[in-house]
């Protein structure tokens, strides 16, 4: 069942946070509808500007329909990523997207007001809800790349007076991520006291945190042992998810974890077995290794166990 974005958050806002799961292809399709469906979670199923011209955007628009009639029990939004203006009017206007981001981040503060404030009047017309972006994550987005020195956490005070003049429905907030598998060196990690001070400012607003990955270290062991270089990628320690989402970070944008995941399965594969060509043998152990990967995240955020919960009070 594809529900809002607002709905999930209602139900998690201060408990929980949902998974953000990017998607491309058939493969992490259904094993991120199996992952969730194994651990009973909610989710946020996203796709980026990259994704939706990878193929087409009316086959992930297919996959995802039938998904949704393969695995009936689930609940999900379907959310763009990192959305320029005019992607956010395509999405809004399919009306098949039940949420959107607007990233204008780029822009100065008054710009990126005026750009997310047309969106969201665009949006709300048609019952589509809107993230958007305020401060800069370091690392590379999708349209633009961030030098860690240009990157600015994002201010508490600027963080209210943006929601209050565009009418997002949530925010996504730089509190020390970035995207990518090379987000810290040394002791870096996430700003918990400026993740407090924009809830205390915006009690009971549902903030984002993107650059999500945990880069887990014996992934990146594993794909380095069979012939890649991932020397030195470090991502967010999932275990402070759950501080986080009591102060209000109740989506968790999650990518490269899950792209790791993909790498590892098919380096192994071809490096253990060199005789195979058959595209079905890594897509079946990606699938499965998947699901596994996205179930155990789900643990991490809390939504995992939480899917009937939200059953009830989305069918109220
Ligand atoms: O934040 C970006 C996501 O990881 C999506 O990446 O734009 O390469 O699809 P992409
Ligand atoms: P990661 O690169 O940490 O997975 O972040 C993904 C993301 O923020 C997508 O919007
Ligand atoms: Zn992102």
């Amino acid at each position: 069942m594809i529900v809002t974005t607002k709905k999930l958050f209602k139900a998690a806002y201060g408990k929980y946070a949902i998974g953000a799961y990017n998607i491309n292809n058939l493969e992490q399709t259904m094993g991120l509808f199996q992952g969730n469906l194994d651990s009973q979670a909610p989710f946020i199923l996203q796709i980026s500007e990259g994704s939706r011209s990878y193929t087409d955007k009316a086959m992930l628009e297919g996959l995802i329909r039938s998904a949704d009639e393969v695995f009936p029990q689930s609940i999900f939004a379907v959310h763009l990523d990192h959305g320029d203006e005019e992607t956010c009017y395509d999405c809004i206007n399919s009306g098949f997207y039940s949420s959107v981001m607007i990233d204008a981040s780029m822009f100065d503060f008054d710009e990126n007001i005026a750009i997310t404030k047309r969106v969201v009047e665009a949006a709300h017309a048609k019952g589509v809800v809107v993230e958007a972006e305020l401060g800069k994550l370091g690392g590379v987005e999708e349209h633009i790349t961030v030098d860690e020195a240009d990157a600015k956490l994002t201010d508490p005070d600027e963080a209210k007076e943006f929601v209050e003049r565009t009418g997002c429905d949530s925010l996504a907030v730089a509190i020390g991520t970035s995207h990518g598998a090379f987000k810290f060196t040394g002791s870096q990690g996430l700003h918990f006291n400026v993740i407090a001070e924009i809830q205390k400012r915006l009690p009971g607003f549902p903030l984002v945190m993107h650059g999500s990955s945990s880069v887990p270290q014996d992934e990146v062991e594993r794909v380095n042992a069979a012939g890649g270089n991932l020397k030195g990628a470090k991502g967010v320690d999932a275990s402070q998810f759950n501080r986080a989402s009591t102060l209000g970070v109740t989506k968790v944008n999650i990518d490269t974890d899950g792209r790791l995941v993909w790498t590892r399965v098919h380096r192994e594969l071809f490096l253990e077995q060199p005789e195979v060509f058959d595209l079905r043998k890594p897509g079946k152990i990606f699938m499965a290794e998947y699901a596994k990967f996205i179930a155990e995240k789900n643990g991490y955020l809390g939504s995992a166990g939480q899917l009937e919960n939200v059953r009830q009070l989305v069918t109220e």
